[in-house]
């Protein structure tokens, strides 16, 4: 199978391509374990049938989960979820007056009865996502299990070699 016929297990949403610099953070997570990626810019707001129609065919496109981004009064993690029962990881983009505290808790509290798996705001919530993903695809993919073991046991050796007080760059 070729690159471009690969299958796109994850797709990447957010709100505006402003929230791209936070979000590429998904994006090159996903592609370091070798998972391929649907990235897209889908407005809950400005662009409301793109978003129905991306969450309405989600399944159909074997998108394994969506990981989705948006910052301010962050709508699009719960309507997307609204429209697809694919699992959504929403990440709370950093917006300017807020600083994303409000993205988070437009994101994290969901009603009762439509979940959105909620993640940190910014950098870390969007590699987290990332990784989050990548575990839930592991479930059935031995490969991916072991890379997902290799990336956690580099990661605590990277603590080891750690001394104080730390060296300068
Ligand atoms: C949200 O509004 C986006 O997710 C973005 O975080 C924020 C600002 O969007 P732009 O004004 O930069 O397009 O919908």
């Amino acid at each position: 199978m070729g690159a471009s016929a690969k299958r796109q297990r994850v797709a990447v949403v957010m709100g505006s391509d402003s929230d791209w610099p936070v979000m590429k953070r998904a994006v090159e997570e996903l592609e370091a374990f070798g998972v391929d990626c649907h990235a897209q810019v889908v407005s809950a707001h400005r662009t409301p049938e793109l978003l129905a129609e991306f969450g309405r065919e989600a399944r159909n496109r074997g998108f394994a989960c969506i990981i989705a981004g948006a910052g301010g009064a962050a709508h699009l993690p719960g309507m997307l979820a609204a429209f697809t029962t694919v699992p959504v990881l929403g990440v709370p983009v950093p917006s300017r007056y807020l600083k994303g505290q409000d993205s988070l808790l437009s994101i994290v509290q969901m009603p009762r009865g439509v979940p959105v798996a909620t993640f940190a705001i910014g950098e870390a919530g969007a590699a987290n996502a990332a990784l989050f993903a990548v575990a839930l695809l592991a479930h059935g993919d031995e490969a991916l299990a072991r890379k997902l073991d290799d990336f956690r046991a580099r990661q605590s050796e990277s603590v080891h070699a750690m001394t104080l007080p730390p060296k300068e760059d």
